[in-house]
């Protein structure tokens, strides 16, 4: 059986977010809204070897609350048998510090996700002898190994999205900032065993269509949901930048995902990434009654996906 765990349905900065007094945020320190943890999914096809898809900077709160990602046996030990990252932003892989202690597991990315990793000696506290780095190419289906090569059941393939390089990557004087395809992926996991599939795409700026055909009749989706306008943040006082300055697809609008999946036969649409400041994180608004109107569900943290 293919089980999905939503470990955090939040964007980077999560909700509330630390330093955010905006409405959503007062409402969900004020308990009229549920918080949300950042980003990540956990997924299993045999209850044992458990996948992190991205590794959160609230990884260790996470899992101090999912049973499934408890030690189950021996003094040291942990279900997780390795993490999968879509790109190298601070809410995707500020996590990985969390799973240090000398445990074993494997890290799959592209090989500009690694490079970022290696460039910046902090990663070295995941011991390369420990923690096997194992290059996700393109378009390219492989199988999940744990750090000692045990095949998982799961299979995982990658897909280059529109999007842009990690915000403390970005170049200022190159085009697209320096984006290139391997720095915002989207996966196809599939368990062998034929119980499931989905696709996850935390980040994606754009529907191609590639990715429209991809995504065309697939049975689950976890999608960009990081704002529902996408002058939201410069409309509210909050930033300078649009959804598609940072990498995202609006929800809303006529090039938001709403219109997007409108034409496709996507039988499950989840929103996850779904930044603070995003109206549709609060029950009763417009925002989300039309996205629940257009067939979405607003992924929360803890939320199980079994097929
Ligand atoms: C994003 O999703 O755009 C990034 O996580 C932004 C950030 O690094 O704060
Ligand atoms: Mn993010
Ligand atoms: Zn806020």
């Amino acid at each position: 059986m293919l089980r999905v765990i939503v470990l955090g349905a939040g964007a980077g900065g999560g909700f509330p977010q630390w330093n955010c007094n905006c409405c959503n945020c007062d409402l969900a320190r004020r308990g009229r809204a549920t918080p949300l943890t950042q980003s990540s999914l956990a997924v299993t096809t045999d209850d044992r070897n458990w996948f992190l898809l991205n590794a959160s900077p609230d990884l260790r709160q996470q899992i101090a609350v999912t049973p499934d990602l408890h030690p189950g046996g021996g003094l040291r030990h942990s279900p997780i048998a390795g993490v999968v990252l879509t790109n190298a932003d601070v809410d995707h892989v500020a996590g990985l510090l969390s799973l240090r202690e000398g445990q074993r597991l494997s890290i799959y990315a592209t090989a500009r996700v690694h490079l970022a990793l290696r460039a910046n000696p902090i990663f070295g506290v995941l011991d390369p002898a420990l923690v096997p780095r194992r290059d996700l190419r393109l378009k390219a289906p492989e199988r999940l190994h744990g750090p000692d090569g045990e095949d998982c059941g799961l299979e995982i393939e990658a897909f280059p999205v529109p999007g842009k390089v990690a915000l403390w990557l970005e170049d200022p004087a190159a085009k697209g900032f320096g984006s290139e395809p391997e720095d915002t992926v989207g996966l196809a996991v599939r368990a062998r065993d034929g119980s499931g599939t989905f696709f996850y795409i935390p980040g994606c700026a754009e529907m191609t269509p590639d990715l429209a055909d991809r995504l065309y009749d697939a049975d689950l989706v976890f999608f960009d949901g990081t704002t529902f306008a996408d002058d939201e943040l410069i409309a509210a006082g909050l930033g300078t930048k649009t959804a598609a300055r940072m990498g995202h697809m609006s929800m809303g609008g006529a090039y938001g995902s709403l219109a997007a999946f409108a034409g496709l036969a996507v039988a499950r649409k989840v929103f996850v990434h779904v930044n603070n400041s995003n109206p549709a994180l609060v029950a009763g608004s417009r925002e989300r009654a039309t996205i629940e109107a257009a067939g979405w569900e607003l992924a929360q943290d803890g939320m199980e996906f079994r097929s």
